[in-house]
């Protein structure tokens, strides 16, 4: 049993199945109709969305299969103070597979070492979000061709935004990937990101906060949203909510083939002018987002039983006497699981294996 828990659980090669596989969802659908019948999702969103839970919903309907869920923690027993652990083992009894969002990063994780069927991880706090990253992959395969040699710009809030991490570090892996880190100084990228996914692999960064200067460069435009509900401190948002307003005029300097991509919702980022330009490619995207999942349900449900389980730093880490101190981390809610640390080779400090956080002494 396989859980998606980081977008580095999947293989390059079982992402390029995925991508076919959606591909052929979108060419013959009726072909999938009853591919997951008497099979049963999950939805457990203990954070608000529209498209993720909408779209994995409407997968598994498509592939045949139930939904069941909620779409707030405030109506499920966490309400009550129920753990993670435990709401999964029990939601493992009605599914055959479960999606979970959460605000706590390491929530999924937790959720998978405990479940008894496959988790999906459809967004964990500010960390990791790998169902967008295979929408995004999907999508850029479709537009650009080809998942090698683009120069590809993320603007905006590059700290809190799970769907930039994932996405960096999927295109670790693919050749002649540049990356172009445009943000205000205050949201640029986290060192757990830079540290595990662009250190040592062959793509070369550019760090920036002019989207202006940027611009002329890209074959991707990756805009985000400033995410309010992680800041600490709301005058701090302020400040900084209008940093990037993607507009017309500003893409008269953009290469006619460049694409714009936005995980959504927008806030005010991009003018909505932008979206009659034929480089808008953001609500192309979201609608890839069913297709995927619908490959990667039918993909975890196919899983053979016993197949290894892999959790990226998990299956290394130590257990130390201490405990991680990022206030969004699951272990600071969750009760009795482990404190797993781990090192990278040229650190010489200790990691979270939930939330990626430096151990602060
Ligand atoms: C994103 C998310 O939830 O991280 N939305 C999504 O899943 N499509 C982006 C966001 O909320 O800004």
């Amino acid at each position: 049993m396989k859980s998606l828990i980081n977008i580095m659980d999947l293989s390059v090669a079982e992402i390029d199945e995925l991508i076919s596989v959606a591909n052929d969802i979108i060419k013959n659908p009726l072909k999938y109709r009853e591919a997951c019948k008497y099979k049963t999702l999950a939805t457990l969103f203990f954070e608000p969305s529209t498209r993720t839970r909408l779209s994995f919903e409407s997968a598994m309907i498509e592939l045949g299969g139930s939904v069941l869920g909620f779409s707030e923690a405030s109506s499920s027993s966490a309400a009550k103070g129920e753990s993670v652990g435990d709401t999964v083992k029990v939601v493992g009894g009605y599914a055959d597979i479960i999606a979970m969002r959460h605000p706590k990063e390491g929530a999924p994780l937790v959720a998978s070492l405990k479940s008894d069927v496959p988790i999906i991880n459809a967004g964990d706090g500010g960390h990791f979000h790998p169902t967008q990253t295979l929408t995004d992959l999907l999508t850029i395969k479709s537009e650009k061709g080809s998942l090698d040699n683009l120069t590809i710009g993320f603007c905006g809030d590059l700290k809190y935004g799970r769907t930039v991490h994932s996405l960096i570090a999927a295109m670790s892996r693919y050749k002649n990937i540049n990356l172009v880190l445009i943000s205000p100084k205050e949201l640029m990228l986290p060192d757990y990101v830079k540290e595990e996914y662009i250190k040592g692999s062959e793509m070369s960064v550019y760090e920036t906060a002019s989207l202006e200067e940027a611009m002329p460069k890209l074959d991707v435009l990756y805009m985000t949203r400033i995410q309010r509900e992680r800041f600490k401190n709301l005058d701090d948002y302020e400040r900084l909510k209008d940093s990037y307003i993607l507009t017309l005029d500003k893409l008269n300097s953009a290469k006619e083939d460049m694409i714009i991509l936005h995980p959504l919702p927008r806030v005010n980022e991009i003018s909505t002018a932008v979206d009659e330009d034929k480089r808008a490619a953001y609500f192309r995207q979201a609608r890839n987002g069913k297709f995927i999942r619908m490959a990667l349900i039918l993909k975890l449900l196919n899983e053979k039983e016993g197949s290894p389980k892999v959790l990226q730093n998990y299956n290394n880490a130590v257990i130390l006497d201490k405990a991680c101190k990022n206030h969004n981390c699951i272990t600071t809610t969750e009760q009795e699981i482990k404190n797993a640390f781990y090192k990278n080779a040229d650190e010489d400090f200790y990691r979270c294996a939930y939330c990626d956080n430096k151990l602060e002494d």
